[in-house]
């Protein structure tokens, strides 16, 4: 599959830029191969326009912000956050006239970060309930450009065989790699699945969890967002919930933008951020170094050889059918540059 030529994906919610540093100044992005420019208006609400000017097509990105309008560095034209064009320098009393504009996305700011929708969603920003919910914190983790396909990122955190190899020095227990194998439940646009994992409790994580404990025992749930967006529920047995939400924003074919906060039900007291944040930076690394290895035209079709698959691929291999549905149900196929090998 490769993203950028699948239209209906424009059709979802994407975290793009971290709210903290939409400031004053434009902000570039690239969401699925498409240059947008994001910044906030003159009220402070986040606006995302395509990053072209429709004079002579000049970056807006490379212009500045005059009173919440954005203004192109090569004429100075000036755009409103809803892509009007709002002043033309040239024209008396710089008068735009009517109809001069530029594309303007669906844009919303939630969690501390910026989502845009290229085209009208087909799904909801998902609802969180610990964002607000008494006794829980979000710590903001990782954003951070890593190439790689998406879809990798996601069956990688479904992916119950790969804890025991690829996180081996973290909590992985290579000495028993069975895969727990998980109950899974399909939604509309995702599926939850469900899974207990014995795991190996490091000394970071020792302190992390409050839990001197060699061994514990990681209740996950985990859902899927079609088509890059994750959060998996880790409940220790102390009652500790360790909730992280990782985004692979993207970019374009070969690159994802990686979000990653987490929601935890302790207090900084308990167990600092700094030392959550560094379990977790040592464990996605270890996911990063394996995943920029892999190619990032993910094939969809189970029976297209191109791969070959064992029984712990399940979730990985229902995302790919749910997407091949996806298409199929708004008149696409799989792009890919993959030949197809008949079986
Ligand atoms: S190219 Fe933007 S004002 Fe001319
Ligand atoms: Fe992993």
């Amino acid at each position: 599959m490769l993203v950028t030529r699948q239209k209906i994906l424009r059709r979802f919610w994407y975290p793009t830029v971290p709210s903290g540093q939409l400031t004053d100044a434009p902000f570039p992005f690239r969401l699925l191969g498409t240059d947008i420019v994001l910044f906030r208006d003159g009220t402070g609400i986040a606006s995302a326009l395509i990053d072209r000017c429709c004079h002579r097509t000049a970056r807006l990105s490379q212009g500045w912000l005059d009173a919440g309008n954005i203004v192109c560095p090569y004429h100075g034209w000036t755009y409103a956050g809803d892509g009007k064009c709002v002043r033309i320098p040239q024209r008396p009393n710089g008068n735009p006239g009517k109809n001069i504009g530029v594309e303007a996305f669906h844009c919303s700011e939630r969690y501390g970060v910026v989502w845009v929708a290229l085209e009208e969603p087909l799904a909801p920003i998902p609802d969180w309930p610990e964002e607000s919910a008494p006794g829980y914190r979000r710590i903001d983790q990782f954003y951070e450009a890593w190439s790689c396909a998406g879809l990798r990122l996601m069956e990688n955190s479904f992916d119950n065989a790969h804890i025991h190899f690829v996180h081996r020095n973290t909590f992985g227990d290579i000495d028993n790699p069975d895969p727990a194998e998980p109950t899974i439940e399909q939604l509309p646009f995702g599926f939850v699945a469900r899974s207990d994992v014995a795991v190996l409790n490091n000394e970071q994580q020792k302190k992390n969890l409050r839990d001197d404990s060699a061994f514990t025992v990681r209740h996950m749930t985990a859902h899927w967002y079609m088509p890059f967006l994750r959060r998996l529920h880790i409940r220790y047995p102390s009652g500790l919930d360790h909730i992280i939400i990782t985004a692979a924003t993207p970019i374009d074919d070969g690159q994802s933008q990686i979000v990653q906060f987490c929601f935890r039900n302790d207090s900084e007291a308990e167990a600092p951020a700094a030392g959550i944040i560094a379990f977790d930076r040592r464990v996605t690394a270890e996911d990063r170094a394996v995943l920029e290895g892999t190619d990032f035209d993910v094939p969809l079709a189970i029976h297209s050889g191109v791969e070959r698959h064992m029984p712990s691929d399940q979730p990985g291999l229902l995302m790919r059918r749910m997407l091949l549905d996806l298409f199929a149900a708004h008149g696409e196929v799989e792009q890919t540059r993959h030949t197809m090998r008949q079986p």
